[in-house]
């Protein structure tokens, strides 16, 4: 795996690529990899492209300058583990590199937004989809990979490669989960092990009622499960909604519905979302 800093070497890199007629597969994300992120590095392989792992902790999607000072950065430990993936080449843009204007962010996309965590964290998204059509322009991929795990993201992504007649193809790659059922997430390094038998607690509470759910989407079980997570000791619960997959509109049926959850344990934000079908 090749590792570069620099705008030129990417250039050169990517000229080459092209002269060889070789798929692009970009793989964005903030480091502190695990195997969520892998699993997205081994969908771009099967899919035969030449894969570009990007780590770049994006200051215009957090809405918190604490939460962005402690980001987990793990560089070492995520080369190890993105050469053992066999993953092509890791850039890791200069700050300039993406913002040489200063830290914008513009709001592009209209849809999928005042709900879910754009409710909770207004402007992320606009950072999000500002840094991702950056990494486009700066890339040129043929597919893009991301994780269900982050959906609106996904959603909001999507929609930004169809609205702006983007070249680029997203593809959508499900959830790796821990042993509890819970999506993999670099915000889990930072639980400590109290923290931890918190998150696995509730893992299972959440487990529970998302088998009941599958049966019957009903609100009482959301209730239910609305108490007990804070019961077991989370701090506070942004949202814990059943919504379609397509609109994004809270629906009561079960089919091509997920269930959307945010929790705070402390100060660390948990999102995940689970099929009900
Ligand atoms: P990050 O949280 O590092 O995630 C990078 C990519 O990995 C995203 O597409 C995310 O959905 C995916 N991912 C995370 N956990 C996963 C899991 N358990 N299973 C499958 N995929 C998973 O999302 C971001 O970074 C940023 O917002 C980014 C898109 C890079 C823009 O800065």
């Amino acid at each position: 795996m090749k590792i570069i800093d620099n705008l030129e070497e990417l250039e050169e890199i990517l000229d080459n690529l092209r002269k060889k007629n070789k798929k692009i597969g970009l793989i964005p994300t903030m480091g502190s990899i695990h195997k969520g992120h892998l699993s997205l590095i081994e969908n771009a392989k099967k899919m035969k492209c030449f894969s570009i792992t990007t780590i770049f902790i994006n200051p215009t999607q957090f809405d918190d300058s604490k939460d962005l000072k402690k980001y987990p950065k793990n560089k070492a430990k995520d080369i190890f583990n993105l050469r053992a993936t066999n993953c092509d080449l890791l850039y890791l843009p200069k700050i300039k590199n993406i913002y040489p204007d200063g830290l914008v962010r513009d709001k592009t996309v209209f849809e999928f937004r005042n709900i879910l965590c754009d409710k909770f964290r207004p402007g992320h998204f606009d950072g999000v989809t500002t840094v991702v059509n950056i990494l486009f322009k700066l890339t040129k991929p043929n597919i893009a990979f991301f994780g269900e795990k982050d959906f609106q993201q996904l959603k909001i992504i999507q929609t930004m490669a169809t609205n702006d007649n983007l070249k680029v193809k997203i593809y959508p790659c499900p959830s790796v989960r821990l042993k509890n059922g819970m999506s993999y997430s670099s915000r889990n390094t930072q639980l400590s092990l109290e923290q931890k038998k918190i998150f696995n607690n509730i893992a299972k509470e959440i487990y529970h009622c998302v088998a009941l759910l599958k049966k019957d989407n009903d609100l009482n079980i959301l209730k239910k499960l609305n108490n007990r997570i804070l019961e077991i000791g989370s701090t506070k619960i942004d949202y814990l909604e059943i919504r379609d997959e397509k609109k994004l509109l809270i629906t009561n049926k079960k089919n091509n519905a997920r269930l959307f959850i945010a929790f705070y344990i402390d100060e660390i934000r948990i999102i995940d979302n689970f099929l009900l079908y």
